[in-house]
């Protein structure tokens, strides 16, 4: 049977709905959330996401700047811009877009980040305080998998979950979420042996790796939860074929395009899956609606309002 398919899309329309409800009532009692989102020079893909950041603050009625530092910009000129932004009353929220460009140290920009604007949850304050089950802000991704699958009715406590790969941005974060949701939790990554194996052990499988339709068919357990946190742009036309020959509507998108997006999951996997993120329209569009919703919290965290 094929599987459940997941809507991130309506999801995170659901979230954002909830988010600019309370920033209308924010707004009336005089209160004007901001976020600020740094851009480091031009990398195609950033230059989307932070577009997309934007234009969804916009919607649900939160304050947003650009700041578009160019490509060869320092170490030092990013940390005064980051504690210029940690000074400045009306922001809420600071972004940094990773990766930035190799001769800034990434890590001494994201600790200068004040943990109160933190809005990724990337700071090592916040990383800590998700890791003792404090209240904190975390990362977007992570928990906008925790959101689809509350929303979705799907049971998280006592299960077993996988999650594939350790990055800081999602293996982590996510793999800590899950066991503070009293999951039984297992991270894998490239040094793990028998991979299949383990992964199909798991009720819910986090795809976090970063390699095109990695986790096949053999990966899964029929009927588990499948969660495709990647998101690949495949160019090439023989791996096209691989993922999808006799799919009419991405046949038409890759011959107009030259391109399409693919998960880590490959769509074979949909066949015996209990449920399935899409992508696109999976867990994408969560990752920007929980950053409206950690800018909503971060305003309230800051201004001393109850979080919700
Ligand atoms: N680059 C890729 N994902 C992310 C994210 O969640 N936040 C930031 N700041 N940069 C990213």
């Amino acid at each position: 049977m094929p599987a459940n398919i997941l809507d991130g899309v309506k999801t995170a329309a659901a979230i954002r709905a909830e988010v600019a409800a309370e920033i209308k009532k924010m707004t009336a009692a005089g209160i004007h959330p901001g976020l600020a989102v740094v851009l480091v020079g031009h990398n195609p893909a950033s230059e989307i996401y932070v577009r997309g950041k934007v234009k969804s603050c916009e919607e649900v009625g939160i304050y947003s700047e650009k700041h578009t530092p160019s490509g060869s910009v320092t170490t030092e000129d990013l940390l005064a811009l980051v504690h210029d932004l940690n000074r400045r009353e009306e922001i809420d929220g600071i972004l940094v877009q990773l990766p930035l460009p190799p001769q800034v140290d990434s890590k001494k920009i994201l600790l200068a980040v004040d943990p109160a604007k933190d809005v990724d949850g990337f700071h090592p304050m916040n990383v800590g305080l998700l890791s003792t089950q404090r209240e904190g802000l975390v990362p977007c991704t992570p928990a906008g998998v925790m959101e689809i699958l509350k929303r979705s009715g799907i049971p998280i406590a006592g299960q077993n979950a996988v999650v594939v790969g350790r990055s800081d941005i999602v293996g982590k974060p996510m793999a800590m979420l899950l066991i503070n949701a009293n999951a039984t939790v297992t991270v894998c990554h490239s040094k793990t042996r028998d991979l299949a194996a383990l992964c199909r052990q798991a009720d819910i499988l986090v795809a976090a790796i970063g390699r095109a339709g990695m986790i096949t068919r053999e990966f899964v357990r029929p009927g588990a939860t499948v969660i495709d946190v990647g998101m690949n742009t495949v160019t090439d036309a023989a791996e096209f074929e691989r993922f999808f020959a006799g799919n009419a509507r991405r046949e038409e998108t890759f011959r107009t395009k030259g391109s399409t997006l693919v998960g880590d999951v490959h769509p074979e996997v949909a066949q015996i899956a209990g449920a399935i993120t899409p992508v696109p329209g999976g867990v994408g569009p969560l990752t920007i609606a929980m950053l409206m919703s950690n800018t909503l919290r971060a305003a309230k965290l800051r201004r001393g309002t109850k979080a919700a």
